[in-house]
C-alpha cells in the first residue's frame, strides 16, 4: 500500500513557529517518525511539505493512480480552502485529516475544517501520533 502524506504551509517550520503550541521537535524530526512509522507497518511512504495552496492541489491530483489514501495536514488552508477539498473530491482516494493542535480547543476560525468534509476521519491534538493513528487506520481498512 502506498501513501502520500501531505504537509501545507508552516509546518516546515515546526521546532521553530509556536513551540507552546506545535512541540519543540522539527519538520525533519516528523519526517524521521513518519517514515519509521510507515516502515514498521510496511506501508511504502512519500512524504511531502509545501507551502502553496496551487501545488497542493496538483500533488493531490498527481496521486489519482499513483497512490492508495492521503493523509493530509493543510495546517492553515483547512480553515478556508474550497480548492483542496475539491482536489480530495475529485481524486476521490481515502483520506484522513491530520492536526498536531486540538483545532477545536483554539481560535473560533480554526473550528471550520473544508477538507474534512472530503476525509473519512480527522485526528487532531495529538502531536506526531496523530499522523501514525491516521496510517494504521488507512492500513487496516485498505491495506
Ligand atoms: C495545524 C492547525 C492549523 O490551524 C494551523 O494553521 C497549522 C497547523 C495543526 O497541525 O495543528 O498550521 O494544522
Amino acid at each position: 500500500m502506498k501513501i502520500l502524506i501531505i504537509n501545507g504551509p508552516n509546518l516546515n517550520m515546526l521546532g521553530i513557529r509556536e513551540p507552546g503550541v506545535y512541540g519543540t521537535e522539527s519538520y525533519a524530526d516528523l519526517v524521521r517518525y513518519l517514515e519509521t512509522a510507515c516502515a514498521e507497518l510496511g506501508v511504502e511512504a512519500e512524504v511531502w511539505q509545501s507551502n502553496h495552496e496551487g501545488a497542493i492541489v496538483d500533488k493531490i491530483q498527481q496521486a489519482y493512480g499513483t497512490a492508495d489514501a492521503i493523509v493530509i495536514n493543510p495546517a492553515a488552508y483547512t480553515h478556508y480552502s474550497i480548492a483542496i477539498l475539491d482536489a480530495l473530491k475529485a481524486v476521490s482516494l481515502p483520506a484522513v485529516e491530520v492536526h498536531l493542535s486540538d483545532i477545536y480547543q483554539r481560535e473560533p476560525f480554526r473550528h471550520v475544517s473544508y477538507p474534512a468534509m472530503a476525509c473519512e476521519k480527522s485526528v487532531y491534538g495529538k502531536g506526531f501520533a496523530g499522523y501514525r493513528e491516521a496510517i494504521e487506520y488507512l492500513f487496516a481498512k485498505y491495506g
